[in-house]
C-alpha cells in the first residue's frame, strides 16, 4: 500500500468504489451490449461500454518533422463515452494524441502548460540526446509558459512502441495519472517481416483512474488498486472484432502512474513480438504477460474459433493485490480467413554483452517512514548530485536489489538493457527494455547495458510513480570515453534558489 501512501482518509470513498467496480467487473457483464440495469451497478451505468475499440488521434510527422503545440491543462475530456471532469490533459484528449514518426525524423513539440505546477517532456524509451531542449528531465516549464522540446531520433532507431509523458520530479505523479501520456509510435515493427506485412496494429494503452461516486469526476490518485476504473485507449471494455484465423499486432502499452497488469486472453495464446520497443531475438509464445508500469509488449493474437473471449487482468501480488478485471472483448466472427499466415522464425539477432563488465554497482531500493520515504541506495532524489557516472563503451552490470515488500519497476533513460538475472538465477534473455521489475521482499534483477553514444545528465528510476516523485529516483550521467561532459546549456534548468529547493519535490 507504500505507493498509496495519500489515502488514508479515504477509506470509505474507496469501499464505495470498490462495490461499483466488483459489480460492473463481474465477467457475467464482459457482454459487448452493456449491462443490463441493476440497482447496485447505478452510478457505473452512466459509463458506456462495449463500443468498438477507438484508436488515439494520431499526429504523423511530414517530411521528417513532427510539428505540434501540446497544451497541458486540466479540465474535461471525453472518457468511457462520457464529458469527465478534472482530468489532465494535452489538447483536452484521453490519452493524449500518438505521435508516429520515422527513425531519423525530428519531435518539435511546443508545450503551453497551463497547469498550476511545472511541467516537462519526456519521450520514454527513446535512445535521444537527454540534454539542452532535447530529452532533458531536469528542465522546469513554469506554469504559464509555453516551452520548446526538439529531439532528433537516430536513423538507425528501433522501430516500435514508445510514449511520452511529463517527468517535472514532484508532479510526475499527478500528471501522468491525470492523463498527460500518450503513445509514441516509431517506424513499423512488422516491416521487417513479409508474412506479416498487413497485418491490422491496434493501440491499446492501458490506464487506471480512480473516478468520483457519481462517475462525474477524476479523483485523486489514493485508492487501492481494486477499485480503479480500468480503461483500453480511454475507453471502459471496448471491443475488438476478428475473423477466425486473422492475425493482428495488439500493441499493449501500461500508461498508467502505478497499476501493475498481470495480462491474458482467454482461448488464445499470445506471440510477443516485442517489448518496450525493442523486437525480440524470436517470437516467445506464452499465456500471460506481466505488465509494470511504464511497459510494453507488442504481441500477434491469430483469433480462434467464433466466440466472445475476454482480454482480462488476472490477480497479481506486487505487493498490492491487483485482482481479476476485464480490459477488453475480443468477437471472434464471420468466416475463417482464407490464407493462415505464418510466423517468422527469427525476428532479429540480439547483441548478447557477455564478459566481464567494466563496471559494477549495486542499487538497492528502500522504503522508509516520512517524506521522502523511497530510497536508492539510501539517498533520496537530488538533482543536483550524480550518482552514477557512465562512460560511454563500458560494459555495465548494475544489480537491483529490492529488500521492500512491494515490486519496484527500474526504468533507466537514454539507453535499454537487457536483464541477465533474476533472484540470482539466470534468464533467458529475449531482448532489450527499458524498464524491468525488481520483486519485492529481497528480490534482485541484474541487468547489463553498453552506453554507445549521447552524453549528458539523464535518470534511472522506480517507474511507480509516487515512489519516483518521492526520491526513489537518482542522476546517472554519460561522460566520454576520456571523461569527456556534455557541454550543452539547459535553457531552463536553472537553479532554484535553496530555499525554493528544501521544498522542492514535497
Ligand atoms: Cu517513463 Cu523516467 O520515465
Ligand atoms: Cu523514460
Ligand atoms: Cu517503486
Amino acid at each position: 500500500m507504500r505507493h498509496r501512501l495519500a489515502i488514508v482518509g479515504l477509506a470509505p470513498l474507496a469501499l464505495a468504489g470498490a462495490l461499483v467496480v466488483l459489480v460492473t467487473a463481474r465477467p457475467g457483464h464482459a457482454d459487448p451490449a452493456g449491462p443490463a440495469p441493476t440497482s447496485t451497478a447505478v452510478a457505473a451505468q452512466q459509463l458506456v461500454s462495449g463500443q468498438p475499440l477507438a484508436q488515439p488521434p494520431v499526429v504523423r510527422s511530414k517530411n521528417g518533422v513532427l510539428r505540434l503545440r501540446l497544451e497541458a491543462a486540466k479540465g474535461q475530456a471525453r472518457v468511457a463515452g462520457r464529458m469527465l471532469d478534472d482530468f489532465i490533459t494535452y489538447n483536452g484528449s484521453f490519452p493524449a494524441p500518438t505521435l508516429v514518426i520515422e527513425p531519423g525524423d525530428r519531435i518539435e513539440l511546443e508545450i503551453v502548460n497551463r497547469l498550476e505546477h511545472e511541467t516537462n517532456m519526456h519521450t520514454h524509451g527513446l535512445h535521444v540526446d537527454p540534454t539542452g531542449i532535447a530529452d532533458n528531465v531536469l528542465r522546469l516549464m513554469q506554469p504559464g509558459t509555453t516551452s520548446r522540446t526538439v529531439i532528433d531520433v537516430p536513423k538507425g532507431h528501433e522501430q516500435g512502441t514508445y510514449w511520452y509523458h511529463p517527468h517535472h520530479h514532484g508532479h510526475t505523479d499527478e500528471q501522468v495519472y491525470g492523463g498527460l501520456a500518450g503513445a509514441l509510435l516509431v517506424g513499423d515493427p512488422l516491416r521487417p517481416f513479409p508474412t506479416l506485412r498487413g497485418v491490422r496494429k491496434q493501440l491499446m494503452l492501458l490506464q487506471g483512474v480512480q473516478l468520483a461516486d457519481d462517475q462525474t469526476r477524476l479523483v485523486p490518485e489514493g485508492s487501492s488498486p481494486n477499485t480503479e476504473t480500468l480503461l483500453v485507449n480511454g475507453q471502459l471494455r471496448p471491443v475488438v472484432s476478428m475473423r477466425p484465423g486473422e492475425v493482428q499486432l495488439w500493441r499493449l502499452a501500461n500508461i498508467s502512474n502505478d497499476h501493475f497488469y498481470r495480462i491474458r486472453l482467454a482461448g488464445h495464446r499470445l506471440r510477443v513480438l516485442a517489448q518496450d520497443g525493442n523486437t525480440l531475438d524470436r517470437l516467445w509464445t506464452t499465456d500471460t504477460i506481466l505488465l509494470a508500469p511504464a511497459q510494453r509488449a507488442d504481441v500477434l493474437v491469430r483469433a480462434g474459433k467464433q466466440g466472445t473471449f475476454v482480454l482480462e487482468q488476472v490477480p497479481y501480488d506486487q505487493g498490492n493485490k491487483f485482482g481479476r478485471a476485464d480490459l477488453l472483448t475480443l468477437r471472434v466472427s464471420g468466416e475463417r480467413v482464407r490464407h493462415e499466415r505464418t510466423f517468422p522464425r527469427t525476428l532479429q539477432p540480439l547483441k548478447l554483452l557477455e564478459g566481464e563488465p567494466d563496471a559494477e554497482r549495486t542499487l538497492t531500493f528502500t522504503e522508509v517512514d516520512g517524506d521522502p520515504g523511497f530510497l536508492i541506495n539510501g539517498e533520496a532524489f537530488d538533482h543536483n548530485r550524480v550518482s552514477e557516472l557512465v562512460k560511454l563503451g563500458h560494459l555495465q552490470e548494475w544489480t537491483l536489489v529490492n529488500p521492500s515488500d512491494e515490486d519496484h519497476p527500474f526504468h533507466l533513460h537514454t539507453n535499454d538493457f537487457v536483464v541477465t538475472k533474476v533472484n540470482g538465477k539466470p534468464v533467458p534473455i529475449r531482448g532489450y527494455q527499458d524498464t524491468a521489475l525488481v520483486l519485492r521482499s529481497g528480490g534482485t534483477t541484474t541487468i547489463r547495458f553498453v552506453a554507445e553514444d549521447f552524453l549528458g545528465k539523464a535518470v534511472y528510476h522506480c517507474h511507480i510513480l509516487f515512489h519516483e516523485d518521492h526520491g526513489m529516483m537518482g542522476v546517472v550521467e554519460w561522460i566520454g570515453r576520456n571523461g569527456e561532459r556534455s557541454t550543452t546549456p539547459c535553457p531552463d534548468c536553472s537553479e532554484p534558489s535553496p530555499d525554493a529547493h528544501a521544498g522542492h519535490g514535497t
